[in-house]
């Protein structure tokens, strides 16, 4: 008898094993159903911290793919892979080389997000990012981190270079072109940091707090049209709170807009950190904890045992894994090559660059011509900075500078001027190596080399046997730290200044010319000096071909064609949210200097009231009140009347362009479709970035005076070639939010639309008429603890 039952039970057990089942596309209820609480706990907390690899947070993934973010768990019982979560949004950012073998795994080194918006491509955009997905997936990750999409608030944020824009439908239509391009092929994104992790400055803990309109129309906008036209695999969660509450605990953000609201049917991921409260992350619909550690899947167990957390909840967002995880190129077995077109991306972004390069000033001497030597000045024209520093910087076989650049285009550059340049910088790479203050911590990277001092003698010497001076002014950002408002930042330094001065004077006294090329990652004060040379190219950080992007664009074998996706103020304090920002903040890093999680814990909190100190809540620091409202970039300085250096939507070309025949029609239901004519009235090929502005009707809520719906950029027009741009606004598009109604309102009556070449260059107005009102009601859900008093603007 006993024999029976031992056999019966190995029986049994057997069966158990052989009815397990594997994971499938069509069989997710099933492996929900088989799963043990642990295991379900493990499916939705990331494989682990790493070291931190070449600059970045990076998780032990060796095994897989070196240097990536991430990883999820696998439960091989169940037929469930690991996946591969690796950093953007420049390129994929894993480890070149690797113990044992000879390969390399070097990336490409893309333009940065606010190069891509500096487009108004977004086709454009959309083919690079189908190349950079090429990489992401022939290198075996199954998910870029990226596109990064806060919106530029303040020009200080260390981040904003991989950011695209300071407006939120620039910015949702960019990063919806991008996360397509990706996702073509068959991998994901993780479009982040949602949401208003606005500044890096105590990133972890910083208190967001904003009333709902300027969070519906600015902060969250951007990822509402990303979300709606991209369908993006999952969302990376911010650090910072929003309005009280972690982004990732909230389940007003996370669940109730994300995805009630919008519709959104991916995985929530978090970024890379463990804060205490995994219980409520989980209940908000944070399907992924990342990196992730073993005490958060003890917390999910505890949690559910204890009845903190539902157990469907965590079902809910398993099956959201699970479905996850059956799209990824891992689970189909795909067997990566480790050989993207490389090459064939080189040349891709070294064509598409120009799209993203901005003119700001030319005085008749670009292209060159008749020049042939060169004096090549700054620090960025040999060291040129292809991409900010942190988790967006990609490891990049190599960076073209401005000289190789200008030599390929078949110029001279006095080799004297190289020469001393090389020098300094050697010289102050091995300081910085050998000197631990040379860093400006692990997150940021390396400092930008200091500008070497040129004396005006030898400056006077140069001009003799040169054709033209080129200098380059360079500036740099990342991860972990906001840019500050001071010299050598948001300003010159006296030395940068002395040597445009310099530089100026010598050449122009012989009829010469000399051009500025800004490598700067953000943006910064022109004001007092753009008047001085004879031209600007605003560069940015343009990626690895950007010294031979520039230099095709000096000489004329490619013309520049972006235009600002930012205001460039006269003043740093002329910004609306200049006070409401940390632009002086003295802190070595961005922990919070309250300590802990950014609460006084209750010890603290009464061991300091026993000794009578009060302990306050540093603004801009512990919490940041964004008291611009929606009056943010070119809402405010067009409405306002102030003036600016130069407006959001700037830039200059080689050629003209006139815009004519402007039209618009309204059908039943309110779709506005506009369209201009746009004639190359110039001597050069061009292309053209044209932008719709809607003027709403005077009553009602009050409105900026213009607002970017739409926008559309020519084809390479040949002079005298025009081309009819048409551009759709539907009806919620138009419409702001009224914080008392909680809804998106369109009014009725007579609206302008107009067409411009920037914010502040309207060509052509033609008005149309609503019929009537439209309403959408949302929930009144993230609200702040007391309304922010924002500033008043008309
Ligand atoms: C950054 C993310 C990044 C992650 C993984 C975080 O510190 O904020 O943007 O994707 O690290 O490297």
């Amino acid at each position: 008898m006993k024999k029976l039952f031992i056999a019966l039970g190995l029986a049994l057990c057997a069966t158990a094993v052989f009815a397990q089942p594997k994971l499938q596309k069509n069989n997710i209820d099933e492996v929900l159903k088989a799963m043990t609480l642990e295991e379900k706990a493990t499916l939705l907390v990331g494989s682990g911290w790493g070291s931190m690899v070449a600059g970045a947070m990076t998780a032990s993934n060796e095994t897989l793919v070196s240097g990536a973010a991430g990883t999820t768990r696998a439960i091989p019982r169940l037929g469930i892979p690991q996946t591969v979560l690796a950093d953007g949004p420049a390129g994929i950012r894993i480890n070149p080389t690797r113990p044992g073998t000879d390969q390399t795994f070097y990336a490409t080194g893309f333009p940065v997000g606010t190069v891509l918006a500096s487009t108004w491509n977004t086709p454009l955009v959309e083919e690079l990012t189908t190349a950079m997905g090429e990489e992401v997936k022939e290198y075996g990750a199954d998910v870029l981190l990226a596109p990064g999409l806060d919106l530029h608030r303040n020009p200080l944020c260390g981040r904003n270079f991989e950011y695209f824009s300071e407006d939120p439908l620039l910015t949702g239509k960019m990063a919806a072109a991008y996360v397509r391009g990706i996702q073509s092929n068959g991998v994901g994104v993780s479009s982040k940091h949602y949401a208003a992790n606005d500044q890096e400055t105590n990133r972890m803990e910083n208190d967001s707090r904003i009333n709902p309109r300027a969070l519906r129309e600015m902060t969250l906008k951007g990822f509402e049209i990303m979300v709606k036209e991209s369908d993006p695999w999952t969302i990376m969660s911010s650090y910072n709170k929003l309005n009280g509450t972690y982004t990732q605990q909230s389940y007003d953000l996370l669940t109730t807009i994300l995805r009630d609201e919008w519709g959104f049917g991916g995985i929530v991921m978090t970024d890379w950190g463990n804060k205490a409260g995994t219980a409520k992350a989980v209940i908000a619909g944070n399907d992924l904890m990342e990196p992730g550690m073993d005490n958060e899947i003890k917390r999910i167990v505890d949690g559910v045992r204890n009845g903190t957390i539902p157990e469907a909840d965590v079902d809910r967002n398993v099956r959201r894994m699970l479905e996850f995880i059956v799209r990824t190129p891992r689970f189909a077995g795909y067997k990566y090559s480790n050989k993207p077109d490389l090459a064939g991306h080189a040349k891709l972004v070294r064509e598409a660059t120009p799209e993203g390069l901005v003119l700001l000033e030319n005085e008749g001497v670009l292209p060159l011509k008749g020049v042939k030597k060169v004096a090549l000045y700054g620090v960025g024209s040999y060291d040129f900075i292809a991409g900010g520093t942190g988790s967006g910087n990609v490891n990049k076989a190599y960076v073209r500078n401005v000289a190789e650049g200008l030599r390929v285009n078949g110029l001279e550059v006095n080799a004297d001027i190289e020469k001393w340049y090389g020098q300094h910088i050697a010289l102050k790479k091995t300081e910085a190596a050998n000197n631990a203050s040379g860093s400006t911590g692990v997150l940021l990277g390396d400092a930008v080399i200091p500008e070497m001092e040129v004396s005006r003698s030898f400056i006077d010497k140069m001009e003799k046997v040169t054709d033209i001076a080129v200098l380059t002014i360079s500036r740099n950002a990342g991860e972990g730290g906001d840019r500050k408002a001071e010299d050598g930042d948001w300003t010159l330094t006296g030395s940068e200044r002395k040597m445009l001065q310099d530089l100026c004077d010598s050449y122009h006294v012989d009829g010469k010319k000399v051009i500025v090329v800004l490598n700067i990652g953000g943006v910064i004060e022109t004001a007092s000096w753009k008047h001085i040379p004879d031209a600007v190219l605003l560069a940015w950080t343009p990626g690895q071909e950007g010294g031979y992007a520039i230099a095709d664009v000096l000489c004329g074998a490619a013309y520049p064609s972006g235009k600002l996706p930012m205001t460039f103020p006269v003043r740093y304090f002329d910004i609306p949210s200049s006070f409401n920002f940390p632009y002086n903040y003295s802190g070595t890093n961005s922990m919070n200097p309250l300590g802990g999680n950014g609460e006084l814990d209750e010890d603290t909190a009464a061991l300091a009231a026993a000794f009578g100190f009060s302990i306050q809540k540093q603004p801009n620091v512990d919490y940041t009140e964004y008291k611009e409202g929606i009056w943010v970039g070119y809402r405010y300085f067009g409405t306002a009347g102030k003036e600016v250096s130069y407006p959001f939507g700037y830039g200059l070309g080689y050629t003209t362009f006139a815009y004519s025949a402007p039209a618009v029609k309204v059908t039943k239901d309110g779709t506005v479709t506009a369209s201009v004519t746009v004639k190359n009235t110039g001597a050069a090929a061009g292309k053209e970035a044209v932008q719709l502005y809607i003027a709403a009707p005077a009553g009602g809520l009050v409105k900026p005076v213009k607002e970017l719906r739409a926008f559309a950029k020519t084809r390479e027009l040949a002079p005298g070639e025009s081309q009819t741009l048409t551009m759709t606004v539907d009806p919620y598009t138009l419409a702001s939010f009224n914080e008392a109604t909680s809804a998106w309102e369109m009014a009725a009556g007579e609206y302008k639309a107009m067409f411009g070449a920037s914010s502040e260059d309207i060509r052509q107005a033609v008005t149309f008429k609503e019929a009537k009102p439209q309403s959408w009601p949302v929930h009144p859900v993230l609200l702040p603890e007391k309304p922010i008093e924002e500033i008043k603007v008309k």
